[in-house]
Order: C-alpha cells, then structure tokens, then sequence
C-alpha cells in the first residue's frame, strides 16, 4: 500500500499511546475504586461503633425507646444511612423491615452489599450481633450505606478518563506525525537531490557525509547504482561516437570510387575492378555489422546455448589448423601447451581462439613462435595466447578489450582491424560465465580468457 511513512509512524504512536493510556487507566480506576471501598467500609464501621456502645447500654424497654430517638437523628431523612435493630421482641427493634426485607436482612454476614428497592442501586451494609443484656433480648444490628455517591464518583471519573485518553491519543498521533516529518526531513533532501540527477550531470552523487547513519547504506547504494549507470552511459556515449566514426571510413571510401567511375566514361574492365573494391569495403561494413550485432546480443545477456564438455586442445588445433595459410606467410609456428576439458560452445569457442590468434600474429615479428596455453582450474578452464612483441603500457592493458579500443589509432582503419576483435573474445568469456586477461611481461604479451563451470 502507497501510505506516508509519516502517516504509518503516526498510527503506530497513535496505537502505543492508547494501550499506554488505557493500561494506566484500567489501573487508577482500580485504585480509586478500591480506595473508595475502603472509606465506605469504614465509614459504616464506625457508625456500627456508635450504635453498638448505644444498644448494649440499654438494658431497659423505657430507656430503649430513648435509643429510638437517638438513632432517628443518627440516619438523615434522604435514605442514604439506614439503621435496623432486628429481635425476637416486636418492642425491641427499630426501623421498618417488612416481609422478605426482614429476613434477607437477618442472613446478613458482616460486610455485604444489597438492594433494599428495585430502584436504588444496592447498598452497603454492615451486620452485627449484640448479645441480651437486662430484659432486652439479642439484637441484631444492620447499618446500610447507600453506595450512589460512590458509583457518582466513579462514573465521573471514567468519563473523565476516556476524554483524557483520547485528547491524549489524538494528541500523540499529531505530535508523532510532526515527529516523523521533521525525522524524514533527510530523506526528502535525498529524494530531491536524486530528482536533480540527469544525463548531463551524471556525475553529481549523494551527499552522504550529511546523512543519518541510517540512510548512508541507502545513498552509498544509491551512488554505486549512479557509478555503474555512468559508466554504462559514458561507453554508450562513445560506444555510438566510435560506430559513426567506424562506418564513416568504408562508406566515404565507396561514396569516393562511385563518384569517381562515373565522372566519366569507363571500360568494362575498369568498372568490374570499382565494383570488386567496392565489394571489399561492403564486405568490411558487413563484418563491423554484424559484430556489432554480435556484441548487442551478448550484452543482452545470450548465453551459450550449445555448451557440452569438450577437450579444448583439439578445438584449438583446428583453428590453428584454419590459420595455416596466414601463419606460413608470416613463417610462424604455434606451440599448443597443457590440457584441459570444459562446457563450450564449439563455434564460439573457435571464434575467440581466433581472434586472440590473430592479434598475436598481427602484433609480433615475423618468425616468431606463439604459445597457446591451456589449464584446467578449480571453476574451469583457462585459454592464454603469448606471443613476444613491444611491451603494452599498463594503461592500455586494461583498456584492450573495450570496444573499437586500439593501442596504435593509425593503423585502425587499415583492413580487418576495427577494434572488436577482444570485446568479442570478452563476450565469448562472458557467454561462459568466465573474464578476460592481458599481462605484458618482459618481451611477452598474454592475452586470453577463462571459461567457468559455474552457472
Ligand atoms: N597480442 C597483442 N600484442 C600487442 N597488442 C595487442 C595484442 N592483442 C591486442 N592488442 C592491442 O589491443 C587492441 C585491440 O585488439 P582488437 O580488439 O583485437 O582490435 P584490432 O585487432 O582490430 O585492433 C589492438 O589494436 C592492439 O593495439
Ligand atoms: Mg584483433
């Protein structure tokens, strides 16, 4: 759901205040309840005190009514204090206990609660038993305490609770949404940097060093992500500048000879010598073309398809085998070394080994003997290909198997060399789940990839 962090937070501080609240208020009602009791009960004790000393004093019917008369001013007229002296004589009592009243309140057990009329609510009450004294008989006393001041109270005082509660509830939900804005407020400054962030200053970053901790692994994230999109940009950018640049050369050549033939009249022989240079350069557009394609396939992440194991020295040996012509007239030997076994795909297999072969022939002196080595490896195979030639500074080396890259720019657009040939032996490694490698030591230059069985 699409909801405000802000808001979320809210909510959750709404919710813990209302526990909180209704935790503490579940709690003081009980005490204040309990305290209330408390003064009710003794209350009634003592007024239990005074009309006990009274009752056991009075031994006599004469001074008995005299008790009466003491205990009307005891009990107020409006009902909340009543007072019954319950005996066997009908002379030595007081109060009016008709019927049922009178036996519900001869079951009294000392402190008690009960409803002497339907529309009161119930009593508190007190029994005790005096003993028979002189000619008075055993007297039971019942001294009831009307409880509705109390229930008054309580009443009150939850209703004062709940509007607490919620004027707190409502309270925490606001100063916890205040709370979570301003707490957020970095993450707004973040959101409108990144929405600052365009082609053209792809290079700007986060500012991590005035972030919360917090946030720092999201922006350094967010930074890493914007380094990889650079540089994905920048290589497209001059990826796109390199193929105009690549397929310029071809096409003015052929735009050129075209012109040329037909400024004027020319013989059959001439025109079949145009076309068969023309024919050349298209044949050369046509190879850029579809390596290009080659490569967007790759990077579109195609995967070798036909892998199954294959011993690799006998693949290798028939690419040597397809390179003799171009070997002998260069009067080198190639020396196969190792072995190895892995998943490939023949056809791409061949084509990578081509390629560094034919870089290896192309950048080292007549004569020279190339060395193929192979090795097995904990996760694969390893294919290197050295040949002895000029040192390549470290700076190129890393450089060697981007796109159109070239050590020598001058000799780029001379016949087959575009500048693909070890970003396509990189895509070959890739399609296998290996990576390339080139190292220059002494007068020997290495270049080769690896082939991983990993998936
Ligand atoms: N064996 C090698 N010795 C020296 N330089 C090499 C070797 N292989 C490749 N290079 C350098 O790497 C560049 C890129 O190679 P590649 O992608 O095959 O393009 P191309 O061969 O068409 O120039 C070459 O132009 C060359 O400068
Ligand atoms: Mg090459």
């Amino acid at each position: 759901m699409n909801r405000s962090l802000a808001v979320r937070l809210a909510w959750m501080f709404a919710l813990a205040a209302l526990t909180i609240f209704l935790l503490v208020g579940v709690a003081l009602h009980h005490v204040l309840s309990s305290e209330l009791g408390y003064h009710e009960a003794a209350e009634l004790a003592t007024r239990m005190e005074v009309i006990q000393h009274l009752v056991s004093r009075t031994t006599t019917l004469e001074k008995w009514l005299r008790v009466h008369e003491k205990l009307d001013a005891l009990a107020p007229g409006d009902a909340s204090t009543r007072v019954w002296a319950l005996s066997r004589d009908p002379l030595f009592e007081y109060g009016d206990a008709p019927g049922t009243l009178r036996t519900r309140l001869l079951s009294a057990r000392g402190l008690d609660q009960m409803v002497l009329s339907p529309d009161r609510p119930p009593y508190r009450i007190l029994a005790r038993t005096v003993p028979a004294a002189g000619e008075r008989p055993e007297v039971r006393l019942v001294v009831a305490l009307d409880t509705a001041r109390f229930r008054a109270t309580m009443h009150v005082f939850a209703l004062a609770l709940l509007l607490l509660c919620s004027l707190g509830v409502a309270a925490v939900a606001g100063l916890g949404y205040w709370i979570a804005r301003v707490g957020l407020g970095p993450l707004n400054r973040l959101s409108e940097e990144a929405r600052q962030i365009r082609p053209v200053n792809l290079s700007q970053r986060l500012a991590t060093d005035r972030c919360p901790t917090e946030l720092t692994h999201m922006a350094a994230a967010f930074n890493g992500a914007l380094d990889r999109l650079e540089d994905a940009y920048t290589q497209l950018q001059s990826f796109n500048a390199d193929v105009a640049h690549e397929l310029r050369t071809p096409l003015t050549n052929l735009i050129g000879q075209t012109q040329v033939a037909l400024s004027k009249e020319r013989s059959a022989p001439d025109l079949e010598d145009v076309l068969q240079s023309n024919l050349e350069e298209l044949n050369r557009l046509r190879t850029i073309v579809n390596d290009m394609l080659f490569l967007a396939r790759a990077d579109q992440g195609a995967a070798a398809a036909n892998a199954v194991p294959t011993p690799l020295v006998p693949e290798i040996r028939k690419t040597v085998e397809f390179m003799e012509f171009v070997l002998d007239d260069v009067g080198m030997k190639v020396r196969i070394e190792g072995e190895a076994r892995a998943a490939v795909d023949a056809s791409l297999f061949g084509r990578a080994v081509t390629n560094l072969l034919q870089n290896a022939v192309q950048y080292s002196s007549p004569g020279a003997e190339l060395v193929v080595r192979v090795e097995q490896d904990a996760r694969g195979a390893r294919v290197a290909v050295s040949n002895p030639g000029a040192p390549i500074p470290p700076e190129h080396l890393e450089r060697l198997f981007d796109r159109f890259y070239r050590i020598d720019e001058s000799r780029g657009n001379s016949g087959e060399n575009h500048g693909l040939g070890l970003s396509i032996v990189k895509a070959v490694a890739a399609m296998h789940n290996g990576a390339v490698f080139a190292h220059s030591a002494g007068n020997m230059n290495t270049v080769g990839f690896t082939i991983s069985e990993a998936a």
